[in-house]
């Protein structure tokens, strides 16, 4: 089945084609088509993420995009302007966007679409709706069917993501797609063993979810400020960084590890010793703040080594947790998702974590291309859904503090 996915949650706009098949064991994807369009440079400017620039923005990329990742996917064809059902487009409320909209829909065929995946929350509620609005109205006009997905679970689903780019996985009719076209990108499901254990670690999250079964989740702890991705994102500021943070600051650490030098810069590890499963990251950022001020100028050596010992300490209060949370619930496999899993500091704590103190125990990390937001995973999330028979149909609406847990 063809899905055509879309994300808006954050400043990320995404629009992917997945063609999947198979069972919730030997599932198969094949990403036809990928768009993304990162809105960071522009958010830069103001330190972070401003909403309702992250809103104007999708609502100009979004038909451009999904032109794009049609095109990709060979399924799109242009015809002469049709009458279309366009009930649906009264939800888009941006007049340029309803008109962008329609025009596409009257002067395109109907492309060979089973099921739109559109994240429903949590995130900006502002973005999601422009994702959300636009979902509905291709659903009433092609007539198929839509689908709300957790941005969280999308990230879940990304770890579980397996590159399979290999002669046996490749479709008979990738040859038939052209010489021009990319070749699409091939994953399968890795296999895991529950109780899996999920650290779900982004610019506005950080968790840690067990799963007993598949699309059941329990949270075993949380930030109780600050995300790890936002703490990241607020001392790179303080150290004179542009957004987002994380890579920048992992870049300078890295030099400062490369130096070999010597520094006694030390950061507390807030609530590494306490006898729970949750995070704080503020007073972190606090402590920064305040070395910062205490040095006055800060030289280039000066400010990688406080990189560095941020970038230390967040690893060792992210391990330390897990470590926590897989002896707590006995979890057989880990997986790792969100943007900060792109670190490799934290990747690395984690991977040591599992050999030396968890007998080898399996940890799955995103691809590198799915670590950040993007629409792939949450066409992967919806079709996973669909193939262990867990398709909830709720309200089509944009949830800013949408939760995972489904155990109380
Ligand atoms: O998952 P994501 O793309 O968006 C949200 O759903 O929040 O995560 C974005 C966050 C940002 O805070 C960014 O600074 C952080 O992920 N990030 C990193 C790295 N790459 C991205 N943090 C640490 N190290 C990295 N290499
Ligand atoms: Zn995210």
């Amino acid at each position: 089945m063809h899905i055509l996915a879309i994300e808006t949650s954050c400043d990320e706009t995404a629009v992917a084609i997945l063609e999947c098949a198979g069972t919730v064991e030997h599932a198969e994807f094949a990403v036809l088509g990928n768009a993304l369009y990162s809105q960071a440079a522009q958010h830069a400017e103001y330190g972070g993420v401003y909403p309702a620039l992250a809103k104007r923005e999708h609502q100009k990329n979004l038909v451009p995009l999904t032109i794009r990742a049609l095109t990709e996917a060979n399924l799109l064809q242009k015809s002469e302007p049709t009458m279309i059902n366009h009930s649906g487009l009264e939800r888009i409320v941006d007049e340029e966007f309803r008109k962008d909209t329609l025009d596409f829909l009257k002067t395109h065929a109907m492309p060979d679409i089973d099921l739109i995946a559109v994240t429903s929350g949590p995130g900006l509620e502002p973005a999601l709706w422009t994702g959300i609005s636009f979902a509905q109205t291709l659903s009433e006009a092609w007539n198929i069917p839509v689908l709300g997905i957790n941005h969280m679970e999308g990230h879940i689903v990304s770890a579980l993501l397996k590159s399979a780019d290999t002669a046996e996985t490749r479709r008979p009719d990738a040859e038939e797609r052209g010489k021009n076209k990319q070749e699409p990108k091939y994953y399968t499901l890795d296999a895991i063993r529950f109780p899996v254990l999920a650290l779900l670690i982004s610019g506005g999250h950080t968790e840690l979810v067990l799963s007993k079964n598949w699309f059941e989740y329990q949270l075993i702890g949380k930030t109780r400020d600050d995300a790890a991705g936002e703490a990241f994102d607020k001392v790179a500021r303080i150290l004179g960084m542009p957004y987002p943070g994380g890579p920048e600051i992992s870049r300078a650490a890295a030099r400062a590890r490369e130096s070999g030098r010597r520094s006694d810069i030390s950061l507390p590890r807030p609530m590494l010793r306490e006898e729970n499963c949750d995070f704080s990251f503020s007073g972190l950022k606090t402590a920064v703040m305040y070395l910062v001020r205490d040095i006055g100028g800060l030289s280039d050596e000066v400010r990688e080594d406080i990189a560095r010992e941020f970038e230390d300490a967040v690893t060792d209060v992210v391990v330390g947790k897990t470590q926590r949370a897989l002896q707590k619930t006995g979890a057989r496999t880990l997986m790792v998702g969100g943007g900060v899993s792109a670190n490799r500091s934290i990747r690395e704590g984690l991977l040591n974590l599992a050999r030396e103190e968890c007998a080898g125990l399996p940890v799955l990390f995103p691809d590198a291309s799915l670590t950040g937001d993007n629409a792939v995973m949450i066409g992967a999330a919806a079709y996973v859904r669909k193939a262990a028979g867990k398709i909830v149909k709720t309200e089509m609406k944009a949830v800013g503090k949408l939760r995972l847990d489904t155990s109380s």
